[in-house]
């Protein structure tokens, strides 16, 4: 498995912008975005905030609102705040530098398993295995078939076996460009794929093609959250409204509902007022209360 992946990475892949460097705080910033964001939306953003805020300290002397607007177009624009955060804990407790190992990572604000292991392997060649959607979806096909996944404990064990600890970085991408490009959640292209050979889902993908059917993985059960898909609509379309040239001041919530919604009207005020608290309360923006002009954290 090892050499047929890296020799099917070493012979062309894609060429995104943040595989042409190794360091640390770019590495960073684009696994953070790439943590929510497709990559060709990411490839297309992550050179502007780079120039924006091309070290580590640029970011962390900036004010917050200045880190949520270069994030736009991203999405989740929590991760700026946390991006933020993270700069701010790492001035304080590593004089600036990001540290290299796994754990120091995992624990920084916004960072999770998943990318402290991406960072860690990419930019410092540390052995670690980073398990994302399309890592899972390759590894459970390749050992378990058409079976559902493992749990994430024994996947990150079985992830971390098979790694190639002398390339972890290179590994770790090889097996995601290989998720995202060749082995998709619907219809895998086994006919191209460098695994396909010794892959336990390859048999059953080519029965189902010859069925004449599309074969894809079933979507893994969402737990139920009531209007959150709406709410987080409309927090991305607050924020965007914030970044506006004419908001720098602020704006009054009456005047956010009206650019928020056709429908607005003051019935519609404590909706408002909880989607404001929300984003306040995960650092997004800032609002005294009442009619005072709400505006990005400075
Ligand atoms: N998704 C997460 N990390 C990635 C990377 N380094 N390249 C492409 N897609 C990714």
């Amino acid at each position: 498995m090892r050499a047929a992946l890296l020799a099917w990475w070493d012979a062309g892949h894609r060429e995104l912008p943040w595989r042409k460097t190794r360091e640390p705080y770019a590495v960073l910033v684009s696994e953070l975005m790439l943590q929510q964001t497709q990559a060709d939306r990411v490839a297309a953003r992550w050179p502007a905030f780079m120039r924006r805020f091309p070290t580590l300290l640029a970011v962390a002397a900036a004010p917050m609102a200045a880190v949520i607007d270069a994030w736009a177009g991203l999405g989740y624009n929590r991760r700026a705040v946390n991006l933020h955060r993270l700069s701010q804990a790492v001035l304080r407790d590593y004089g600036g530098v990001l540290p290299a190992s796994v754990p120091a990572l995992e624990v920084l604000p916004g960072i999770g398993p998943y990318t402290a292991r991406a960072v860690a392997s990419i930019a410092f060649g540390v052995p670690a295995a980073a398990v994302d959607t399309n890592v899972r979806r390759v590894l459970t096909r390749v050992f378990d078939g058409t079976r559902a996944p493992p749990p994430a404990r024994v996947l990150q064990q079985r992830a971390d076996a098979v790694l190639l600890p002398e390339r972890p970085g290179d590994w770790n991408q090889a097996v995601m460009e290989l998720g995202a490009v060749v082995c998709p959640a619907a219809a895998p292209r086994c006919t191209v794929c460098p695994l396909a050979r010794m892959c336990a889902a390859a048999p059953d993908v080519r029965a189902v093609r010859e069925q004449g059917a599309t074969y894809r993985t079933a979507a893994r059960p969402q737990p139920q959250r009531p209007f959150a898909g709406s709410a987080r609509f409309y927090r991305g379309r607050i924020v965007d409204l914030l970044r506006a040239p004419d908001a720098r001041e602020g704006l009054g919530p009456m005047a956010i509902g009206a650019r928020l919604r056709l429908d607005f009207d003051a019935s519609m005020r404590p909706w408002l007022e909880a989607l404001l608290e929300g984003l306040q309360r995960d650092g997004l923006l800032y609002w005294p209360g009442d009619d005072a002009p709400v505006r990005l954290p400075r």
